[in-house]
């Protein structure tokens, strides 16, 4: 774990509080699943959403208890995805630790994700909002819809707004639920509301841009998952679908569209190192860069505070980070 961040140490206390709580959720059920969640929260992770929920309800006055029970069932449900989500890419390694699917059968991995699916909707009706529940309800179809759209749609097909609509629902929409839960269980006002639902929108955007950039650019070790898995699973992103735009004549390029996306390992590994020491990946970062000022932005509704410092330096954090 890299060194504390400036917005991480603002509610620090509040996290630790969090992890406790999520840990809680397997407390007398089979201690499989006990040790499975603990693996889980033991092993680590940026912690980002609930750090937007707490950053974002305590600067608009939010009762603690209530964020910090809402922020236990936002990383619950991120963690859930993430248990889901490598089982079905077959990754092997996360937050530089085994994954789940790698030590145990896909059954029960798929188990313990659905174990997580349902504390963290437990924990969100603790909150006693039936706005939050419903909304958090939907985020977790939008994420599925997302996924199932990602394995059945045309795949092989580089559109951008096809891309801004996977990325929103995979990863935008729970970022946009973090933030806009935070000021609903404020009882903020509906102007603060749609300020903090961009904040997490744009916010979201930036962040899925930043990882697909990774897949391209960063080593195994320091992002604590496998890299390169994108284009060789013939998943398109922003760095690819921008080089593919740009060099139509690429004999990879071509071979890559000839195979229907599902490349040979003769073509992929230059292609991807093609892509990796290329221009788009600096346009990429750039694009991102513009949804963080946009997140920033829309925080200019509200005064200055610690918090909404916080918010800005994390979304700062998002682009530049390294892992
Ligand atoms: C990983 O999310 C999944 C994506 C949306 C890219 P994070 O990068 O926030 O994962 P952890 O929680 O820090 O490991
Ligand atoms: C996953 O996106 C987003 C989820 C909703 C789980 P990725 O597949 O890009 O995430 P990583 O790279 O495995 O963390
Ligand atoms: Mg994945
Ligand atoms: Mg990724």
């Amino acid at each position: 774990m890299e060194n504390k961040l400036s917005f991480q140490s603002i509610v620090e206390e509040e996290i630790t509080i969090v992890e406790d709580r999520m840990r809680d959720q397997a407390y007398d059920y089979h201690p499989d699943l006990q040790a499975a969640l603990d693996h889980l929260i033991n092993s680590g992770g940026k912690r980002i959403r609930p750090n937007i929920t707490l950053l974002a309800g305590k600067m608009l006055h939010g009762d603690t208890q209530s964020l910090i029970t809402l922020s236990a069932a936002i990383e619950l449900l991120h963690t859930a995805t993430l248990v889901h989500d490598d089982l079905i890419d077959g990754s092997l390694l996360r937050r530089g630790i085994a994954t789940l699917n790698a030590k145990w059968s896909p059954a029960a991995t798929v188990l313990t994700g659905d174990f997580l699916f349902a504390k963290a909707a437990n924990l969100a009706a603790e909150v006693c909002s039936i706005p939050v529940m419903k909304l958090f309800a939907n985020t977790l179809s939008t994420i599925v819809n997302g996924e199932i759209e990602q394995l059945f749609t045309d795949r092989c097909n580089p559109d951008l707004d096809q891309y801004y609509r996977r990325i929103y629902a995979k990863t935008a929409s729970l970022f946009e639920t973090s933030s806009l839960a935070a000021a609903m269980i404020a009882n903020s006002d509906i102007k603060a509301q749609e300020a903090l639902q961009k904040y997490g929108y744009q916010l979201g955007l930036a962040f899925q841009i930043v990882d697909d950039i990774f897949d391209f650019t960063a080593e195994q070790d320091q992002l604590g998952k496998p890299v390169g898995g994108d284009l060789r699973q013939g998943l398109i992103t922003l760095p690819s679908l921008l080089y593919f735009e740009q060099n139509p004549d690429n004999t990879w390029v071509k071979d890559f569209f000839k195979y229907k996306c599902n490349p040979s390992s003769s073509f992929i590994d230059p292609l991807i190192e093609e892509i990796r020491i290329s221009d788009t990946i600096k346009q990429s970062l750039e694009i991102a860069n513009s949804h963080v000022q946009k997140s920033i932005e829309a925080l200019s509704i509200f005064p200055n505070t610690i918090y909404t410092e916080g918010l800005e330096s994390m979304a700062l954090y998002v682009t530049e980070r390294k892992s």
